[in-house]
Protein backbone atom coordinates (compact mmCIF):
# COMPACT_ATOMS: atom_id res chain seq x y z
CA UNK A 1 0.00 0.00 0.00
CA UNK A 2 1.04 3.89 -0.12
CA UNK A 3 1.00 6.33 1.50
CA UNK A 4 -2.50 7.76 0.22
CA UNK A 5 -5.59 7.13 2.52
CA UNK A 6 -7.33 3.88 2.97
CA UNK A 7 -10.97 3.00 1.24
CA UNK A 8 -12.31 -0.21 2.18
CA UNK A 9 -15.05 -1.18 -0.21
CA UNK A 10 -17.30 -3.96 1.23
CA UNK A 11 -18.96 -5.94 -1.68
CA UNK A 12 -16.79 -6.94 -4.52
CA UNK A 13 -20.19 -6.92 -6.93
CA UNK A 14 -21.53 -4.17 -9.54
CA UNK A 15 -21.40 -1.20 -7.27
CA UNK A 16 -18.41 -2.29 -5.25
CA UNK A 17 -16.40 -2.62 -8.14
CA UNK A 18 -17.26 0.20 -10.02
CA UNK A 19 -16.64 2.53 -6.56
CA UNK A 20 -13.22 1.07 -6.33
CA UNK A 21 -12.40 1.73 -10.29
CA UNK A 22 -13.29 5.09 -9.47
CA UNK A 23 -11.02 6.06 -6.26
CA UNK A 24 -8.54 3.82 -8.55
CA UNK A 25 -9.25 6.27 -11.67
CA UNK A 26 -9.13 9.13 -9.15
CA UNK A 27 -5.80 8.13 -7.62
CA UNK A 28 -8.07 9.27 -4.26
CA UNK A 29 -6.91 6.34 -1.99
CA UNK A 30 -5.74 2.73 -1.58
CA UNK A 31 -8.65 0.23 -1.94
CA UNK A 32 -9.10 -2.59 -0.21
CA UNK A 33 -12.05 -4.63 -1.80
CA UNK A 34 -13.60 -7.53 0.37
CA UNK A 35 -16.22 -10.20 -0.19
CA UNK A 36 -17.79 -13.37 1.06
CA UNK A 37 -17.21 -14.69 -2.40
CA UNK A 38 -13.29 -15.97 -2.50
CA UNK A 39 -11.65 -15.33 -5.45
CA UNK A 40 -14.48 -12.31 -6.62
CA UNK A 41 -12.58 -9.59 -5.19
CA UNK A 42 -9.26 -11.11 -5.52
CA UNK A 43 -9.80 -11.30 -8.92
CA UNK A 44 -11.63 -7.59 -9.44
CA UNK A 45 -8.53 -6.48 -8.09
CA UNK A 46 -5.59 -8.00 -9.73
CA UNK A 47 -7.50 -7.35 -13.24
CA UNK A 48 -7.83 -3.14 -11.82
CA UNK A 49 -4.04 -3.59 -10.76
CA UNK A 50 -3.18 -4.28 -14.57
CA UNK A 51 -5.48 -1.59 -15.44
CA UNK A 52 -3.40 1.03 -13.96
CA UNK A 53 -0.92 -0.09 -16.31
CA UNK A 54 -2.43 1.37 -18.34
CA UNK A 55 -3.78 3.98 -16.93
CA UNK A 56 -0.81 5.25 -14.52
CA UNK A 57 -2.74 5.46 -11.45
CA UNK A 58 -0.66 4.60 -8.74
CA UNK A 59 -3.06 3.47 -6.54
CA UNK A 60 -3.07 0.25 -4.89
CA UNK A 61 -6.18 -2.20 -4.84
CA UNK A 62 -5.81 -5.75 -3.13
CA UNK A 63 -8.80 -7.98 -3.11
CA UNK A 64 -9.87 -10.02 0.34
CA UNK A 65 -12.21 -12.38 2.14
CA UNK A 66 -10.26 -11.40 5.52
CA UNK A 67 -11.21 -8.11 7.19
CA UNK A 68 -7.89 -7.69 9.11
CA UNK A 69 -7.03 -6.25 5.65
CA UNK A 70 -8.90 -3.36 6.28
CA UNK A 71 -7.73 -2.80 9.41
CA UNK A 72 -7.57 1.15 9.95
CA UNK A 73 -9.50 2.23 6.92
CA UNK A 74 -10.45 5.90 6.60
CA UNK A 75 -13.64 4.86 5.01
CA UNK A 76 -15.44 2.13 4.19
CA UNK A 77 -18.07 1.83 1.84
CA UNK A 78 -20.52 -0.86 2.20
CA UNK A 79 -22.24 -2.17 -1.06
CA UNK A 80 -22.62 -5.90 0.09
CA UNK A 81 -26.14 -7.44 0.04
CA UNK A 82 -29.00 -8.25 -2.45
CA UNK A 83 -30.16 -5.89 -5.74
CA UNK A 84 -33.24 -5.36 -7.03
CA UNK A 85 -34.47 -7.55 -9.31
CA UNK A 86 -37.72 -6.72 -11.35
CA UNK A 87 -40.76 -6.44 -9.90
CA UNK A 88 -39.03 -5.66 -6.56
CA UNK A 89 -39.42 -3.04 -4.47
CA UNK A 90 -36.28 -1.64 -2.20
CA UNK A 91 -38.10 -2.41 0.67
CA UNK A 92 -38.54 -6.57 0.09
CA UNK A 93 -34.71 -6.58 0.14
CA UNK A 94 -35.50 -5.67 4.03
CA UNK A 95 -35.04 -8.94 5.87
CA UNK A 96 -31.41 -10.20 4.33
CA UNK A 97 -29.57 -6.74 4.23
CA UNK A 98 -30.24 -6.19 7.56
CA UNK A 99 -28.41 -9.29 8.28
CA UNK A 100 -25.78 -8.45 6.04
CA UNK A 101 -25.01 -5.13 6.97
CA UNK A 102 -25.20 -5.94 10.95
CA UNK A 103 -22.27 -8.48 10.29
CA UNK A 104 -20.48 -6.19 8.10
CA UNK A 105 -20.78 -3.24 10.54
CA UNK A 106 -19.84 -5.18 13.22
CA UNK A 107 -16.67 -6.47 11.40
CA UNK A 108 -15.68 -2.89 10.47
CA UNK A 109 -16.15 -1.09 13.89
CA UNK A 110 -13.73 -3.94 15.01
CA UNK A 111 -11.23 -3.55 12.28
CA UNK A 112 -11.71 0.25 11.81
CA UNK A 113 -13.23 2.00 14.64
CA UNK A 114 -12.20 5.62 13.51
CA UNK A 115 -13.86 5.55 10.21
CA UNK A 116 -16.60 7.06 8.44
CA UNK A 117 -19.18 4.53 6.65
CA UNK A 118 -20.79 5.18 3.62
CA UNK A 119 -23.60 2.69 3.11
CA UNK A 120 -24.88 2.26 -0.15
CA UNK A 121 -26.66 -1.25 0.07
CA UNK A 122 -30.74 -1.20 -0.44
CA UNK A 123 -33.29 -0.49 1.20
CA UNK A 124 -30.64 2.63 1.90
CA UNK A 125 -31.99 5.10 4.66
CA UNK A 126 -33.35 2.19 7.01
CA UNK A 127 -29.52 0.48 6.00
CA UNK A 128 -27.82 3.50 7.13
CA UNK A 129 -30.08 3.33 10.66
CA UNK A 130 -28.96 -0.19 11.26
CA UNK A 131 -25.12 0.41 10.63
CA UNK A 132 -25.54 3.73 12.81
CA UNK A 133 -27.13 1.95 15.45
CA UNK A 134 -24.99 -1.79 15.64
CA UNK A 135 -21.62 0.42 15.34
CA UNK A 136 -22.24 2.90 17.65
CA UNK A 137 -20.47 5.46 15.72
CA UNK A 138 -21.37 8.81 16.08
CA UNK A 139 -24.04 10.23 13.85
CA UNK A 140 -21.50 12.10 11.69
CA UNK A 141 -19.87 9.11 10.88
CA UNK A 142 -22.29 7.52 9.43
CA UNK A 143 -23.76 8.12 6.50
CA UNK A 144 -25.96 6.56 3.58
CA UNK A 145 -25.39 7.47 -0.79
CA UNK A 146 -29.15 7.75 -2.49
CA UNK A 147 -29.19 11.88 -2.90
CA UNK A 148 -25.88 12.46 -5.24
CA UNK A 149 -27.49 9.67 -7.63
CA UNK A 150 -30.83 10.27 -7.44
CA UNK A 151 -29.68 14.27 -8.28
CA UNK A 152 -27.08 12.65 -10.74
CA UNK A 153 -30.15 11.33 -12.67
CA UNK A 154 -32.11 14.45 -12.34
CA UNK A 155 -29.39 16.59 -13.83
CA UNK A 156 -28.78 13.65 -17.04
CA UNK A 157 -32.56 13.84 -17.54
CA UNK A 158 -32.28 17.96 -17.54
CA UNK A 159 -28.86 17.93 -19.65
CA UNK A 160 -30.58 15.67 -22.71
CA UNK A 161 -33.91 17.45 -22.40
CA UNK A 162 -32.29 20.88 -22.87
CA UNK A 163 -29.44 20.03 -24.62
CA UNK A 164 -27.01 21.88 -22.17
CA UNK A 165 -23.88 20.59 -20.57
CA UNK A 166 -24.71 18.63 -17.80
CA UNK A 167 -21.90 20.59 -15.37
CA UNK A 168 -23.94 23.69 -15.25
CA UNK A 169 -26.50 21.98 -13.92
CA UNK A 170 -27.36 21.97 -10.39
CA UNK A 171 -29.89 20.57 -8.13
CA UNK A 172 -30.93 19.12 -5.13
CA UNK A 173 -32.91 15.76 -4.27
CA UNK A 174 -33.85 15.14 -0.69
CA UNK A 175 -35.84 12.28 1.45
CA UNK A 176 -35.47 8.87 1.38
CA UNK A 177 -34.47 6.42 -1.66
CA UNK A 178 -37.10 5.23 -3.12
CA UNK A 179 -40.50 5.99 -4.82
CA UNK A 180 -41.13 9.56 -2.92
CA UNK A 181 -38.25 11.15 -2.87
CA UNK A 182 -38.20 14.73 -3.23
CA UNK A 183 -36.56 16.82 -6.32
CA UNK A 184 -36.53 20.40 -5.21
CA UNK A 185 -37.48 22.47 -8.66
CA UNK A 186 -36.38 25.69 -6.69
CA UNK A 187 -33.48 24.70 -5.99
CA UNK A 188 -33.18 23.59 -9.65
CA UNK A 189 -30.76 25.86 -12.09
CA UNK A 190 -28.33 26.02 -15.51
CA UNK A 191 -25.82 28.10 -15.07
CA UNK A 192 -27.60 30.03 -11.91
CA UNK A 193 -30.64 30.10 -14.46
CA UNK A 194 -33.81 29.18 -12.25
CA UNK A 195 -35.36 26.01 -14.12
CA UNK A 196 -38.58 27.83 -14.07
CA UNK A 197 -37.10 29.83 -16.97
CA UNK A 198 -36.02 26.81 -19.33
CA UNK A 199 -38.94 24.53 -19.31
CA UNK A 200 -42.40 24.08 -19.10
CA UNK A 201 -43.52 22.98 -15.40
CA UNK A 202 -45.85 20.07 -17.15
CA UNK A 203 -42.76 18.45 -18.48
CA UNK A 204 -40.66 19.33 -15.50
CA UNK A 205 -42.72 17.00 -13.41
CA UNK A 206 -42.41 14.50 -16.10
CA UNK A 207 -38.66 14.09 -15.57
CA UNK A 208 -38.93 14.17 -12.38
CA UNK A 209 -41.25 11.62 -12.42
CA UNK A 210 -38.46 10.09 -14.82
CA UNK A 211 -36.04 10.73 -11.68
CA UNK A 212 -37.78 9.02 -8.78
CA UNK A 213 -38.41 5.98 -11.15
CA UNK A 214 -34.70 6.17 -12.31
CA UNK A 215 -33.37 3.40 -10.54
CA UNK A 216 -36.70 0.94 -11.31
CA UNK A 217 -36.03 1.85 -15.28
CA UNK A 218 -32.19 0.46 -15.11
CA UNK A 219 -33.54 -3.11 -13.33
CA UNK A 220 -36.21 -3.09 -16.25
CA UNK A 221 -34.10 -3.01 -18.40
CA UNK A 222 -31.11 -5.00 -16.80
CA UNK A 223 -33.32 -7.80 -15.77
CA UNK A 224 -30.54 -8.95 -13.83
CA UNK A 225 -29.79 -6.07 -11.24
CA UNK A 226 -29.81 -2.93 -11.14
CA UNK A 227 -27.36 0.05 -11.78
CA UNK A 228 -24.29 0.27 -10.55
CA UNK A 229 -21.66 2.98 -12.35
CA UNK A 230 -24.01 6.18 -11.75
CA UNK A 231 -24.27 4.82 -8.11
CA UNK A 232 -20.52 3.97 -7.59
CA UNK A 233 -19.08 7.34 -8.30
CA UNK A 234 -22.02 8.76 -6.56
CA UNK A 235 -20.24 7.24 -2.98
CA UNK A 236 -16.48 8.24 -4.18
CA UNK A 237 -18.06 11.94 -4.67
CA UNK A 238 -18.91 11.38 -1.38
CA UNK A 239 -15.65 10.10 0.16
CA UNK A 240 -13.36 12.52 -2.20
CA UNK A 241 -15.41 15.54 -0.30
CA UNK A 242 -14.58 13.65 3.23
CA UNK A 243 -10.85 12.39 2.42
CA UNK A 244 -9.87 16.10 0.57
CA UNK A 245 -11.68 18.05 3.32
CA UNK A 246 -13.91 19.98 0.37
CA UNK A 247 -16.80 20.89 2.40
CA UNK A 248 -18.97 20.08 -0.78
CA UNK A 249 -22.74 20.48 0.10
CA UNK A 250 -24.51 17.11 -1.12
CA UNK A 251 -27.52 15.43 -0.27
CA UNK A 252 -26.66 12.79 1.97
CA UNK A 253 -28.55 10.17 3.91
CA UNK A 254 -27.80 11.25 7.70
CA UNK A 255 -29.62 11.08 10.84
CA UNK A 256 -32.40 14.11 11.30
CA UNK A 257 -32.48 15.79 14.43
CA UNK A 258 -35.29 18.24 14.91
CA UNK A 259 -34.18 19.70 11.34
CA UNK A 260 -37.29 20.06 8.70
CA UNK A 261 -39.51 19.25 12.29
CA UNK A 262 -37.99 15.73 12.09
CA UNK A 263 -36.51 13.70 14.53
CA UNK A 264 -34.54 10.84 15.31
CA UNK A 265 -35.29 9.68 12.01
CA UNK A 266 -32.58 8.63 8.91
CA UNK A 267 -33.18 10.64 5.73
CA UNK A 268 -31.48 12.58 2.44
CA UNK A 269 -30.74 15.92 3.36
CA UNK A 270 -28.23 18.47 2.04
CA UNK A 271 -24.93 18.30 4.41
CA UNK A 272 -21.77 19.94 4.19
CA UNK A 273 -18.95 16.44 4.05
CA UNK A 274 -15.71 17.26 5.63
CA UNK A 275 -12.86 15.46 7.02
CA UNK A 276 -15.04 14.68 10.09
CA UNK A 277 -17.94 13.39 7.98
CA UNK A 278 -21.19 15.50 7.97
CA UNK A 279 -20.24 18.55 9.43
CA UNK A 280 -23.36 19.98 9.05
CA UNK A 281 -27.01 19.49 7.73
CA UNK A 282 -27.95 22.45 5.92
CA UNK A 283 -31.54 23.87 6.63
CA UNK A 284 -32.74 25.59 3.46
CA UNK A 285 -35.97 26.94 2.82
CA UNK A 286 -38.82 24.55 1.59
CA UNK A 287 -42.45 24.91 -0.07
CA UNK A 288 -45.06 23.56 1.82
CA UNK A 289 -46.05 21.09 -0.67
CA UNK A 290 -42.12 19.87 -0.71
CA UNK A 291 -42.37 20.14 3.41
CA UNK A 292 -45.49 17.43 3.29
CA UNK A 293 -43.69 15.26 0.55
CA UNK A 294 -40.11 15.51 3.22
CA UNK A 295 -42.48 14.32 6.09
CA UNK A 296 -43.91 11.78 4.55
CA UNK A 297 -40.95 10.38 2.87
CA UNK A 298 -39.19 10.14 6.68
CA UNK A 299 -42.39 8.82 7.99
CA UNK A 300 -42.04 5.76 4.98
CA UNK A 301 -38.52 5.38 6.53
CA UNK A 302 -39.50 5.29 9.92
CA UNK A 303 -41.92 2.56 9.40
CA UNK A 304 -38.87 0.60 8.14
CA UNK A 305 -36.47 1.23 10.76
CA UNK A 306 -39.68 0.49 13.63
CA UNK A 307 -39.95 -2.92 11.55
CA UNK A 308 -36.56 -3.83 11.76
CA UNK A 309 -36.48 -2.39 15.43
CA UNK A 310 -39.43 -5.07 16.40
CA UNK A 311 -37.89 -7.88 14.58
CA UNK A 312 -35.63 -8.23 16.69
CA UNK A 313 -32.93 -8.35 13.13
CA UNK A 314 -30.43 -5.96 14.85
P1 LIG B 1 -24.19 -7.19 -6.50
O1 LIG B 1 -25.04 -8.39 -6.32
O2 LIG B 1 -23.51 -6.98 -7.80
O3 LIG B 1 -23.05 -7.17 -5.37
C1 LIG B 1 -23.29 -7.41 -4.04
C2 LIG B 1 -22.09 -8.15 -3.47
O4 LIG B 1 -22.24 -8.25 -2.05
C3 LIG B 1 -21.94 -9.58 -4.00
O5 LIG B 1 -20.69 -9.73 -4.63
C4 LIG B 1 -22.06 -10.45 -2.76
O6 LIG B 1 -21.25 -11.60 -2.79
C5 LIG B 1 -21.61 -9.47 -1.69
N1 LIG B 1 -22.02 -9.84 -0.33
C6 LIG B 1 -23.18 -10.39 0.08
N2 LIG B 1 -23.15 -10.59 1.42
C7 LIG B 1 -21.95 -10.15 1.85
C8 LIG B 1 -21.33 -10.09 3.11
N3 LIG B 1 -21.95 -10.51 4.22
N4 LIG B 1 -20.08 -9.59 3.18
C9 LIG B 1 -19.43 -9.16 2.08
N5 LIG B 1 -19.98 -9.19 0.85
C10 LIG B 1 -21.22 -9.69 0.74
O7 LIG B 1 -25.09 -5.92 -6.13
P2 LIG B 1 -24.82 -4.41 -6.51
O8 LIG B 1 -25.44 -4.10 -7.80
O9 LIG B 1 -23.39 -4.14 -6.30
O10 LIG B 1 -25.68 -3.67 -5.39
C11 LIG B 1 -25.28 -3.73 -4.03
C12 LIG B 1 -26.32 -3.07 -3.14
O11 LIG B 1 -26.38 -1.66 -3.41
C13 LIG B 1 -27.75 -3.57 -3.33
O12 LIG B 1 -28.42 -3.66 -2.09
C14 LIG B 1 -28.39 -2.49 -4.19
O13 LIG B 1 -29.80 -2.45 -4.08
C15 LIG B 1 -27.74 -1.27 -3.61
N6 LIG B 1 -27.76 -0.08 -4.44
C16 LIG B 1 -28.00 1.11 -3.82
C17 LIG B 1 -27.97 2.29 -4.51
C18 LIG B 1 -28.19 3.57 -3.80
O14 LIG B 1 -28.45 4.59 -4.44
N7 LIG B 1 -28.08 3.62 -2.48
C19 LIG B 1 -27.73 2.30 -5.96
C20 LIG B 1 -27.43 1.01 -6.52
C21 LIG B 1 -27.45 -0.15 -5.77
C1 LIG C 1 -31.01 2.60 -7.77
O1 LIG C 1 -31.61 3.64 -7.48
C2 LIG C 1 -31.42 0.26 -7.15
O2 LIG C 1 -31.39 1.95 -5.53
C3 LIG C 1 -30.87 1.54 -6.72
O3 LIG C 1 -30.53 2.40 -8.89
Amino acid sequence: MSSLPKISVIGAGNVGSSAAYRALELNLADVVLLDIVDGLPQGKALDMTQMMSVTGSSSRIIGTTDYSDTKDSDIVIVTSGLARKPGMSRDDLINTNTKIIKDVTEKVVQHSPNSIIIVVTNPLDAMTYVSYKVSGFPKERVIGMAGVLDAARFKAFLSLELNVAVSKIDTLVLGGHGDDMVPLKNYTSVSGVPIAQMIQDSRLDEIIQRTRDGGAEIVKLLKTGSAFYAPGVSAIEMAESILKNQNKILPCCTLAQGQYGISEQFLGLPVILSSEGVKKVIEIKLTPEEQKELVVSASHVKELCNFIDESGLI
